[in-house]
């Protein structure tokens, strides 16, 4: 299988490259430093796997489970390298070259290049934007066959922030049902939902539903690649475990332990809480931006720190980024290109605090300022 570059990874590169001082696009809450964690590790830990369970630290998938709300037991939980270790695992032991899988856009790249790599029969379904991103539940029915093996759905979803309710994902998981198939959800943006009411867990409404997370967004703690996958089909989570053994093979023991940490009841609340209130607070700016700005439109994310800007024409997201990352004003915002959007671009409340988004915001106002003075 070879698996081509998706344009996500590409616009990231390619920003990377280019040293921006600024930025209005992460999705995580700033990260916390290992001395954070380094009194509570055992200097005597042996750096070798834990040796405890080839599932993941039993204490980690109990965690798992109770910071997550899950009804699942530790024996339904695969930690794995992030959430997109998670994801890798499970499509590629599900889903055979001409299966059908049907995909939400905007959504999360990886199963499109994956699903395409491996051959399958790759169906996106499009949120409705006019509708605030909504899941069109009647054209999954329509999408999903008797061919179909896999339904993937990024919920909160990447990038709009839209999350689907209790009723809608019990509707998603009969339609898969009805065909035997399998629901993945790609909830690593749960716990960050701004209305208070928990994402309903795929894993929890259905079977064959498979729930894939880390501690990569909510705990900013992405360079631990530590994250998970929860399905109560125990043929799944052993399928997973077998191809884990020919990819990453074992846990990242250090991973295992701070997250085993971060997870930690009352650690856990205080680093959401304040995940929460920087968020919110960095959310308000870049709303209160584009309500200021009559090119840019966007529902606000109801879940999450990243939304998705419409951009009034004949502005347009590849030129505006590209614009945004040279001086003056080395300032990085991702091009909605990167989800197939290009009249889009999506801008993050993450990575950093209020001071930092209000200088990105500064610099991409400037900037809109600037193309609308050269086009008048
Ligand atoms: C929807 C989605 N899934 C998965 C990932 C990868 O997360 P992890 O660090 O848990 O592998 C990301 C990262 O941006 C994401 O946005």
């Amino acid at each position: 299988m070879r698996v081509e570059m998706h344009a996500l990874f590409k616009s990231f590169l390619e920003a990377h490259a280019a040293e921006p001082r600024e930025s209005v696009v992460f999705s995580m809450a700033p990260a916390p430093t290992l001395g954070e964690f380094l009194g509570d590790l055992d200097p005597s830990l042996p750096l070798d796997w834990s040796g405890k369970s080839f599932q993941g630290l039993p204490s980690l998938r109990e965690k798992i489970l109770a910071r997550g709300g899950f009804r699942s037991g530790p024996g339904d939980v695969l930690v794995t390298a992030g959430t997109a270790e998670a994801n890798f695992l499970a499509i590629s032991q599900l889903v055979r070259p001409g299966d059908r899988m049907v995909v939400d856009v905007p959504g999360w790249p990886q199963p499109l290049v994956l699903g395409e790599a491996i051959g399958a029969d790759v169906v996106r379904i499009r949120r409705r934007e006019a509708e605030g991103w909504r899941l069109d539940l009647d054209e999954l029915e329509s999408l999903v066959t008797d061919r179909t093996r896999l339904i993937f759905l990024c919920n909160p979803n990447n990038p709009t922030g839209r999350v689907l309710s209790r009723p809608e994902l019990e509707r998603a998981a009969g339609i898969a049902d009805r065909v035997g198939a399998y629901l993945l959800c790609d909830e690593v943006y749960s716990g960050l939902e701004w209305d208070g009411q928990s994402t309903p867990r795929a894993a929890d409404i259905y079977e064959r539903g498979i729930s894939t997370g880390s501690v990569s967004k909510v705990l900013g703690l992405q360079g631990l690649r530590t994250g998970w996958l929860v399905c109560r089909d125990p043929s799944l989570v052993l399928d997973a475990m077998v191809l884990r053994e020919d990819t990453s093979e074992i846990m990242n023991v250090l991973g295992e332990y701070v997250a085993d940490l971060a997870l930690n009841e009352d650690r856990y609340r205080t680093a959401v809480e304040r995940a929460r209130s920087i968020g919110s607070a960095n959310l308000d700016r870049i709303d209160e931006f584009v309500a200021s700005r009559r090119e840019l439109s966007w529902e606000r994310p109801q879940a999450g720190l990243i939304g998705f800007c419409r951009l009034e024409p004949p502005l347009d997201g590849d030129e505006l980024s590209r614009i945004l990352l040279r001086e003056p004003y080395r300032t990085f915002v991702m091009s909605g290109s990167a989800y197939g959007y290009p009249d889009h671009v999506r801008v993050g409340a993450g990575g950093s605090g209020p001071d930092g988004i209000s200088r990105g915001l500064l610099k991409l106002g400037e900037c809109l300022d600037a193309l609308g003075e050269k086009r008048s």
